[in-house]
């Protein structure tokens, strides 16, 4: 199977890479890399150190069986529709939003939506997109629930981290953290200094012009981002319309969705996203059931105890990061009733949230 690579040199390409390479998924397939910028240069090892191809050159494209894109948006607005009109039948894997809500295209999370890739393989299908990463990694945690039609509805409260943005926002935020505590850093030395000027001198910091916001726009360390991605005329977030509409359309329900909609917020983690959950079951189960329901869902599932050491040491960015581990848990009954329940999850956004779902699917094409 020729498998043509483009973008696989940015942050999600490079974790797809590197799953790829910890998987031996490589040795399955002919890799070919493609490049928007250096054709002709030396390939990676892991293709045979092969010139790049052109990644903009149709024809060079056609001769694939599939290609996996974690290029972005902008090259599959300009790249895909002259493929397929060119005549090509191969099989388009891509990380990027553009396509997920066409009807041609599946949205692929195969532990929670094998069934639905399946049925579209079968009936022809060739155009696989990866979700969005909070409603992918939200779906993992809660797949037991939905799998057995025991959610009304979820509110998701995101705590998301800075990778979301890009890797130049990553590095943004940490020279933030660096800047703040550069000004300070005398009196961090010294235990008598008064903790109420290290703040004044902190948030003069941050709200100098000279503070570090090209990509976020406002400061992150030290604070927060209560908006991630375009407005809508709805009054929310595109990242808070894609929750609901992503999600049904993975588990192969858009015709009868279930509400899914909460408010998306940028936090200082580095790579793993979390979500604080509210959600209405459609009966009042005991916690011991939904917990036995969620963990026995799929591998990566980790349901904690709802304790506090417990919940401070796994249900957090720190602990999962790098990891395919999607734990969950301050899971318990609300004031509201007995079939409103809580849950705090969280998930590497690079992973599940990005990379591994394509590589997944390029294993599903070669059964
Ligand atoms: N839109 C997400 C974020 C990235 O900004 O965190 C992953 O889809």
């Amino acid at each position: 199977m020729n498998v043509g690579f483009v973008g696989w040199r940015g942050m999600v390409g490079s974790v797809l890479m590197q799953r790829m390479q910890e998987e031996n998924d490589f040795a399955k397939i002919t890799p070919v890399f493609f490049t928007t910028s250096q054709i002709g240069q030396k390939g990676p090892e892991i293709g045979g150190s092969q010139p790049l191809k052109d990644a903009s050159a149709i024809a060079e494209l056609a001769k694939m069986d599939v290609i996996v894109t974690c290029q972005g948006g902008d090259y599959t607005k300009a790249t895909y529709p002259q493929l397929r009109e060119s005549g090509w039948q191969g099989y388009w894997i891509d990380a990027a939003s553009t396509l997920r809500m066409v009807d041609e295209s599946v949205i692929i999370l195969d532990p929670v939506n094998r069934h639905v890739i399946d049925k579209a393989l079968a009936e022809g299908t060739k155009t696989f997109i990866g979700g969005n990463c909070t409603v992918s990694l939200m779906l993992i945690a809660l797949a037991g629930l939905f799998e057995k039609d025991l959610i009304e509805w979820v509110t998701p409260m995101t705590y998301q981290a800075a990778s979301g943005a890009g890797a130049r926002n990553m590095r943004e935020l940490l020279s933030q953290m660096g800047e703040l505590h550069d000004c300070v850093a005398d009196e961090l030395n010294s235990p008598s200094s008064a903790i109420l000027e290290i703040d004044r001198k902190v948030a003069a910091k941050m709200r100098a012009d000279s503070f570090p916001t090209d990509q976020f726009g406002v400061p992150l360390a030290g604070s927060l981002i209560p908006w991630i991605d375009a407005e809508l005329p709805s009054g929310q977030s595109k990242e808070e319309w894609k929750a609901q509409a992503e999600a049904n359309k993975i588990l192969g329900q858009s015709d009868a969705p279930v509400p899914i909609d909460g408010l998306c917020v940028r936090v200082g983690a580095m790579r793993c996203h979390a979500q604080a959950l509210t959600i209405k079951l459609k009966k009042d189960l005991p916690v011991s059931e939904i917990e036995s329901i969620l963990a026995n869902h799929n591998p990566w599932v980790k349901v904690i105890a709802n304790e506090k050491q417990l919940s401070m040491q796994e249900l957090s960015p720190t602990k999962v990061t790098g990891t395919l581990n999607v734990p969950i848990g301050r899971i318990r009954k609300l004031a509201m009733g007995g079939e409103y329940i809580s849950a705090f999850t969280v998930g590497d956004q690079l992973l599940w949230g990005a990379a591994e779902p394509l590589r997944r699917m390029l294993n599903i094409l070669q059964q």
